[in-house]
């Protein structure tokens, strides 16, 4: 088989809110079509790390990063790229379902609106696949001019997914995207994380463990700030080699 190549790498990349250091040189290199975890302790530095994979933190005032991120080998923070376009490769779901106040169907094909689509016939399209790859459309196709508030969160977690999806990124990123939801909702969007590797390099930030040891094959152990462990999430589960690692993976610390 040959190897997969390297969606997103952090070379040595240092980040600042102000004068806090808030990650420190970080390495790390993420491979197409995988599922990432990232770990660690509240306030490690997690989100931070994720928002800078699609420059979601350029409106923090204060807050600066050193180093590079490179996308497909180039560097997102360069002078050329525009980050409205970068947005549409790195799609992004929170950890609280945002959905519109708008009707199922319009947040599906916001984003592609936003970008002069249209013609119906693309847009229904659009919405239905989108719709489907989040396995959803089941259960709304005979309302999508219902409003996506009436959804159960669950529900508005996956059309949110879906909307992510319908301007087709070629990465995802998910911060603790099943933490608000309930078993059954969860299990769904586990199982939804395993379809969708099979086309997105999916990064997703998880406090939960026995999660990122069912949905991901690598996983990154964040501490304070550093990158304390990156391995296989098998090994990584299996036989941590860092102390602090082995501590929080069985629930010494958390
Ligand atoms: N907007 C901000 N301004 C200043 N400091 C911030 C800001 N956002 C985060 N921080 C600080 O940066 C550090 C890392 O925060 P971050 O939100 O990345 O942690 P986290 O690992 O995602 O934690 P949690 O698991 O609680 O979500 C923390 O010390 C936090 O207080
Ligand atoms: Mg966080």
């Amino acid at each position: 088989m040959s190897k997969k190549h390297n969606k997103l790498e952090a070379k040595n990349l240092n980040a600042y809110y102000g004068d806090f250091h808030a990650l420190k040189n970080i390495n790390i290199a993420m491979e197409e079509k995988n599922v990432t975890a990232f770990i660690g302790p509240s306030g490690c530095g997690k989100s931070t790390f994720l928002r800078t994979l699609n420059r979601m933190n350029d409106y923090i005032e204060g807050f600066r990063v050193e180093g590079d991120i490179l996308l497909d080998g180039r560097d997102i923070y360069a002078k050329d790229v525009r980050v409205d376009e970068l947005r549409k490769e790195v799609g992004m779901v929170f950890q609280k379902p945002n959905p519109f106040p708008k009707s199922i169907y319009e947040n599906v094909v916001y984003g592609l609106k936003i970008q002069g689509i249209k013609k119906k016939s693309v847009l229904e399209e659009a919405a239905e696949q989108s719709l489907r790859q989040a396995a959803l459309w089941e259960e709304v196709k005979d309302k999508l001019d219902k409003s996506a508030l009436a959804l159960s969160g669950g529900q508005q977690q996956r059309l949110c997914i879906a909307r992510a999806l319908a301007i087709s990124p070629s990465v995802l990123l998910m911060d603790e995207p099943a933490s608000a939801l309930d078993p059954i909702s969860t299990a769904k969007i586990e199982e939804l994380i395993y379809e969708l590797k099979n086309d997105y390099t999916i990064v997703i930030v998880t406090h939960n463990m026995q999660q990122a040891g069912r949905v991901s094959d690598y996983t990154a152990f964040f501490y304070m700030g550093e990158l304390v462990e990156y391995n296989k999430t098998k090994s990584m589960f299996t036989s941590p080699k860092n102390e602090r690692t082995q501590n929080y993976i069985t629930g010494r610390f958390g």
